[in-house]
């Protein structure tokens, strides 16, 4: 088993998470609403660390709940507890190892707050440390690069958040997501395709908007982790403060553009960046405006975009999978780095 399969592992995992996961999940959502909380924080590293950028879309948008980002440091390294007050606390890792992490998850349960461990280790560190624990069920992850964890992070997410509001239209759709990444998956055919005419490439940046700022961040990982390629993420919108001046003619630009509410705008820079600038863009979209703008990566049609990200991830991974190969890397073997890291 390598990282590959895992790739293509990921309708069947998603599965499984939907089937066994649902009604646990679904739980927990109950035992949130009593007493109410205003508010949510994450900790996570890493991959992790972009479902959780996920999840602060989803929360606000669907909620209108504020997701804060921890900072473990502040209290593994500045030895300082923050008051949780009315916030449910969520550690996100696929491990459940990382003890600033932990570190979080702990200190939140001992101020009596609700606290929950999504990981795919149901024994770990993580989930023990948390009154309420999600089982991503994923099955083992040996490849270094977390890639079936990740979507399964995320639909964690998404079925809380379901959950949460009794959102029965969201669940259905929710049910359909195995088989959209299924669809994704018939992708790699043409992630192998431009990959391979972008090897020599220096470096490039990655834009998302919303809920796909999250995929533009596990994009940008990925490239960096396998294809040793230095990859930048960006919101569409923060790019635009600055970064821009980095365009140049074939300058590489990677971008999620689904449909959704953040379409439109995306699509309209996108364009700017080509006719402008003459970008090289690799669009992985559902829509074909966006998809014409450059090379295009095809995504299923017609899932919500909240969802989206869920989908939107696979040619990414498949991407940067290829690329690894063609610049002689080997993506089974990142240097440098192992399964779990330990940061305190
Ligand atoms: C990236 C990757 C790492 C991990 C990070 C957190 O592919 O695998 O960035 O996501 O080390 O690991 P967990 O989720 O085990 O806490």
């Amino acid at each position: 088993m390598g990282l590959r399969d895992e790739i293509r592992e990921q309708p069947a995992a998603a599965r499984r998470l939907i089937d066994e996961g649902r009604e646990p999940i679904a739980r927990i959502a109950a035992a949130l609403r009593e007493p109410p909380f205003d508010t949510i924080v994450i900790a996570a590293r890493g991959t992790s660390d972009h479902a959780a950028v996920y999840a602060q879309y989803v929360f606000g948008v669907r909620h209108r709940v504020i997701v804060g980002l921890a900072a473990p440091s502040i209290g593994s390294v500045y030895g300082v507890e923050p008051r949780f007050a009315h916030s449910v606390v969520i550690g996100i890792s696929q491990s459940g190892e990382s003890p600033d992490v932990v570190g979080v998850i702990a200190a939140a349960r001992g101020q009596g707050v609700p606290t929950i461990a999504i990981t795919n280790s149901a024994g770990s560190p993580l989930a023990r440390a948390a009154e309420h624990s999600i089982d991503l069920r994923a099955g083992p992850e040996r490849a270094v690069a977390a890639t079936k964890t990740y979507t399964a992070e995320l639909l964690a997410v998404a079925l809380l958040s379901a959950s949460l509001s009794g959102d029965d239209a969201g669940l259905a759709a929710i049910d359909r997501l195995p088989d959209a990444i299924a669809a994704a998956l018939e992708t790699e055919a043409d992630t192998e395709r431009l990959a391979s005419t972008r090897a020599g490439m220096a470096g490039c940046v990655v834009l998302g908007r919303g809920f796909e700022y999250a995929t533009a961040r596990e994009w940008a990982l990925k490239l960096k982790e396998l294809a040793r390629l230095l990859a930048d993420p960006y919101s569409a919108a923060d790019f635009q403060h600055g970064p821009l001046a980095l365009l140049e003619p074939g300058f590489p630009v990677f971008a999620l553009a689904p449909s959704g509410a953040s379409a439109p705008d995306l699509i309209a820079l996108l364009g700017r960046l080509r006719d402008q600038f003459g970008v090289d863009l690799v669009v992985v979209s559902d829509r074909d405006d966006a998809l014409a703008l450059g090379a295009g990566l095809r995504l299923p049609p017609s899932i919500p975009d909240w969802l989206m990200p869920v989908v939107s991830i696979v040619p990414a991974q498949l991407f940067a999978y290829h690329l690894a190969r063609a610049r002689g890397q080997d993506p089974d073997s990142p240097r440098h780095i192992r399964k779990v890291t330990l940061t305190r």
